[in-house]
């Protein structure tokens, strides 16, 4: 089977009611990257960020995957499907996607802030973690969670699976934060590259075929091409 690379980004999960970043409306419109996504917001506020994050989880929990994500999932059907997900939520998981490395953490984890980082699954009976959560050792745990200004711990691995593509699909990101943005070039030269968002990119590479669309209706054109190509 061919290898498949998908990069997804927020507009993936735009359709489940997941709002974007950097789209009017955006979640950076109506907080500050430094009041709740740096390090330095956690030595300064730390309550107010776990209050972000929280937030973030119980929306989380109110949505569902949507048919872009399930039509990820299908798509194993016919290829070795390995996705990169710049998203913090689990919606890929939770359509069937076997295969999912999430370079900027996850929301369902948190970690601990002693010297060993430990790394906890979110209860989902209680999805709020608050001042005073500490791991074992006494360390208050914090959102497990790449913030600005924090190495990238998977773009290793993510630049690998690039490499290694057949097929590379981008979906649903505006590819203006690095490293991510940087993986469409480590595909090889003559690696197919698709791209699916309803809105333009800017400084794309010239050997990309543009899917001007949402992901679900885009990923409909997307393995219609892609069946059609194998045949
Ligand atoms: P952005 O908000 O920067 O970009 C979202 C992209 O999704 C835009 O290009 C939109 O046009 C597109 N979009 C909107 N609706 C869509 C739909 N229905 N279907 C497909 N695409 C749609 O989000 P990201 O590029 O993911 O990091 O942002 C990258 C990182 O910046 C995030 O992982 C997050 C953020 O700050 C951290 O918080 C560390």
């Amino acid at each position: 089977m061919k290898k498949l690379v998908v990069l997804t980004g927020a507009g993936m999960s735009a359709e489940s009611g997941l709002s974007t970043f950097r789209d009017a409306g955006g979640l950076w419109e109506k907080y500050k990257i430094d009041d709740v996504a740096t390090p330095n917001a956690w030595h300064r506020n730390p309550g107010l960020v776990l209050d972000f994050y929280n937030q973030r989880r119980k929306q989380l929990f109110a949505v569902e995957p949507n048919p872009g994500h399930y039509l990820l999932a299908e798509l194993q059907n016919y290829f070795e499907v390995e996705i990169i997900t710049q998203n913090v939520d689990n919606l890929h998981e939770r359509a069937g996607s076997s295969y999912v490395l999430h370079l900027h953490g996850e929301l369902m984890k948190v970690r601990s802030t002693g010297i060993g980082a430990e790394v906890y699954e979110v209860s989902t009976d209680k999805i709020e973690v608050n001042i005073g959560d500490n791991c074992p050792n006494g360390f208050q745990l914090r959102p497990h969670i790449v913030w600005f200004g924090e190495a990238v711990p998977e773009i290793e691995k993510a630049e690998h699976l690039t490499t290694r593509a057949d097929i590379l699909v981008i979906i649903g990101t505006s590819l203006q934060v690095y490293p991510a943005a940087g993986l469409i070039h480590n595909a090889r030269p003559n690696t197919p590259i698709y791209l699916i968002d309803p809105h333009e990119i800017e400084n794309l590479p010239y050997n990309v075929t543009v899917i001007k669309n949402g992901a679900s209706e885009g990923l409909k054109e997307l393995k219609d091409l892609l069946l059609k190509n194998q045949k």
